[in-house]
């Protein structure tokens, strides 16, 4: 059969236009439109488009979630991220000791009050949250990383070898929402305690890893925390997590942090 040499695709509010498989026209028409229909009622350094929804019918949190949350806000409020906010340039607006507003004081909050064995993590990045997951974990724990992009190659990389070497972190550049990779680190993940969820915030990625997730078999349920919860794309794998959770964004990253307790009842 003759190849097809025009391509017309608009799968999600781009429109592409392609030659012979080259792309001649690139149009991200959706977002444009919403800026024009719907503009910000207020001028802010980044805005995102998000929804806000009635909590009485969706899942409720647990007695569980409370009980971390309440002592780890507390403990927040008093906490310090001098060597973090040393990593960065000084005038970044936003240094990771910034808070609420930034995860980092409130991760390292949790990490001190559930004194987790086992940490696990999907996006690195410059290894500022991993970092700060690191920083109160009890002396025989351990945080482990994900992320497709090896840390000492990612721009602007916080991480130094020094930062490895007693073995309490770790990375790992595997996929976990391709569910063979997953089962290839089972025996990992089932010990984890904690897990943040920090990756591509499309939505696709964090529903392929909340599936693979559901395959295994913990040895105790872990907390879940998922960043970006009320970015427009995150909105849907956020609602539909049938655990009990609860949205503290108001406590967390502006762009939406909310903990799962996985495998609880509500
Ligand atoms: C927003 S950054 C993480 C920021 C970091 N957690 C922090 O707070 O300092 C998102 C990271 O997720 C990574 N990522 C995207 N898709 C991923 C995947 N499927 N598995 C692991 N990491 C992924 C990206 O490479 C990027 O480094």
């Amino acid at each position: 059969m003759k190849r097809q040499q025009v391509e017309l695709r608009d799968p999600d509010g781009v429109l592409r236009i392609a030659w012979r498989g080259r792309e001649l026209f690139r149009w991200s028409w959706r977002p444009k439109l919403l800026r024009r229909v719907l503009p910000a009622p207020f001028v802010a350094r980044h805005v995102e488009y998000s929804l806000i929804a009635s909590p009485d019918d969706d899942v409720q949190p647990s007695e569980r979630l409370l009980n971390i949350i309440l002592p780890a806000l507390q403990r927040a409020a008093s906490l310090r991220l001098d060597d973090l906010d040393r990593r960065v340039p000084a005038d970044l607006p936003y240094p990771p000791s910034r808070w609420p507003g930034e995860h980092y004081r409130l991760l390292m909050a949790l990490v001190a009050v559930m004194q987790p064995r086992c940490v696990v993590e999907i996006g690195t990045a410059c290894g500022m949250s991993a970092l700060a997951l690191k920083q109160l974990l009890p002396p025989d724990g351990q945080v482990v990383t994900f992320d497709l992009i090896p840390w000492q190659q990612y721009p602007g990389a916080c991480l130094t070898e020094k930062d490895f070497a007693d073995h309490r972190l770790l990375q790992y550049t595997d996929d976990l929402s391709d569910p063979d990779l997953m089962q290839r680190h089972h025996a990992l993940l089932r010990q984890a305690e904690l897990i943040f969820v920090d990756a591509a915030k499309d939505g696709i990625m964090e529903s392929k890893f909340l599936t693979n997730l559901r395959r295994i078999s913990f040895m105790k349920p872990p907390l879940l925390i998922l960043d970006d919860i009320r970015v427009w794309t995150m909105l849907k794998v956020w609602r539909g997590i049938s655990y009990p959770k609860l949205d503290v964004t108001s406590f967390g990253h502006w762009t939406g942090t909310g903990l799962v307790d996985w495998l609880g009842t509500p």
